[in-house]
């Protein structure tokens, strides 16, 4: 079970931190927020709490896998955003990327999984020259059915299957909402599977559905044990008592250190290389579901930052230390690693060498974790940690739900909606606009009459 230790957050151990009073008085604004978020999720709005109990979807999920076993060498992800940082965050924590350099007997046979989250020609080419098609599964996962970079992705692929004379059936998959969007009716045309993304799961809230459940699963995960941890995880957060329930604790306390202590930026950082990567889905959760302008006016949102220890101590840690008096940081840390390596003696004595000797590298990274703490609370910079006892799929799970609740709590302790995006659409009109998607010429022209960049202002 994860903890989540605060100590450090609060101004009786650390002067910088959230006002003891302050995190008192919030317990009334807590109730308010959990309340707000419960309603919402018991009139169906909000669909990502009930994931982990949601067996149709894992039937779907284990069933696929199991009628595809063995039939692919690669699988190759399509997808963007929510779309790809959750399966990104589940495969490097639980399939870390030495794994796909393993044979396939040392994979349990099962395939290696690749992830395109973006359009760059570079890597898309690069991944189609190396996977060779005929040993090869495309996942197109796209919530909305019509996100233009998943769409570009998927008519390459496609044309290159169809140009190499492969079923479509046989090499594509789908994951994607019950019936809107462009990918749906393309599937129940072509006869290509299709997975559920329920209606009233948002992007960024998906990855307890097939979003990460399939990729996961298709590389051999326990998928099952991941909606387990998520589960429990949930039920802990069934009071509006906040300091036993962990997701609320976290998200009044970073939003009490911005709102009340001028800290409106939340470092991540995990003390783990197979956590590295749940730092930028959370980037994600945080950013988008939280930056927003007020129902009255006025803009609102931390600003998440994603961080690794022990690496960043040679990096961010100074600014961390020394830089604006704007920042709370929140440590992942692990109590046991698997494959721990002890630190050999050296033969002869160099002082300066010698205190390394008989530890292991699991405890020099946790040590350097909790100097780390120390060295901050010591100026003043409050922290969290949240402890998992090691990485596997249950204690996943529980993470991942925390965050996806702690944000459904700050959405309505900020005043709100933390489930829409509305500001990264116009950047979206724009670019239909451009590339003379029927529909879309008033948006060409609002771009054309912006300020455009000038030969004379070119250094
Ligand atoms: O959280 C969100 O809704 C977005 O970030 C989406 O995940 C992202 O835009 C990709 O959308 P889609 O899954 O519809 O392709």
């Amino acid at each position: 079970m994860l903890t989540l230790d605060y100590t450090f957050m609060l101004d009786d151990a650390v002067p910088g931190g959230v006002g003891t009073a302050d995190w008192i008085a919030a317990q009334s604004a807590f109730a308010a927020a959990q309340a707000s978020a419960e309603a919402r999720r018991r009139s169906g709005e909000l669909g990502f709490f009930d994931l982990p109990s949601n067996t149709a979807l894992l039937e779907q999920v284990e069933g696929f896998v199991t009628r595809t076993r063995g039939r692919f060498r690669d699988v190759v992800l399509l997808g963007i955003g929510g779309s790809a940082l959750g399966p990104i965050a589940l495969r490097n924590a639980l399939r870390p990327p030495q794994w796909n350099l393993l044979d396939e007997t040392s994979r349990g046979g099962w395939p290696r999984l690749h992830v395109l989250d973006n359009v760059d020609p570079s890597t898309i080419a690069a991944i189609l020259m190396r996977v060779d098609l005929r040993e090869t599964l495309f996942l197109v996962i796209s919530k909305s059915g019509g996100t233009a970079e998943t769409m570009a992705q998927y008519l390459i692929v496609r044309a290159r299957l169809l140009e190499a004379g492969l079923p479509l059936t046989g090499h594509l998959v789908f994951v994607t909402d019950p019936s809107k969007g462009a990918l749906r009716p393309i599937a129940n045309a072509e006869g290509i599977p299709a997975l559920d993304i329920p209606p009233n799961v948002g992007g960024r809230f998906s990855v307890l559905s097939p979003v990460g459940l399939l990729p996961a699963a298709l590389t051999g995960i326990n998928v099952a044990a991941v909606l387990r941890g998520a589960g429990a995880l949930e039920r802990r957060c069934a009071t509006t008592d906040l300091a036993r329930n962990p997701a609320g604790a976290f998200a009044v306390l970073q939003w009490l250190a911005d709102t009340k202590r001028g800290k409106p930026i939340h470092v991540l950082m995990p003390y783990s290389d197979p956590l590295r990567d749940i730092a930028l889905w959370f980037v994600q959760l945080w950013a988008e579901s939280l930056g927003k302008v007020l129902p009255g006016g006025g803009h609102v949102g931390p600003t998440p930052v994603p961080a690794l220890g022990a690496t960043d101590q040679h990096s961010q840690v100074q600014l961390f230390m020394e830089g604006p008096l704007d920042k709370t940081v929140t440590f992942l840390a692990v109590d046991e690693s698997p494959n721990d390596l002890t630190i050999p003696h050296l033969h002869q004595d160099v002082p300066d060498l010698a205190y390394l000797g008989g530890h292991t590298l699991a405890e020099l990274l946790n040590t350097e974790r909790r100097a780390t703490a120390g060295a901050l609370a010591s100026r003043g910079r409050p922290s969290c940690t949240i402890s998992l006892p090691r990485v596997d799929a249950e204690n996943l799970g529980e993470l991942l739900m925390l965050f996806e609740i702690a944000t459904a709590y700050a959405g309505a302790l900020y005043g709100i909606n933390a489930f829409d995006q509305p500001g990264v659409e116009l950047g979206k009109l724009y670019t239909y606009g451009i590339m003379g998607r029927p529909g879309f010429g008033e948006s060409r022209k609002e771009f054309e009459a912006l300020p455009q960049p000038s030969p004379d202002r070119r250094a």
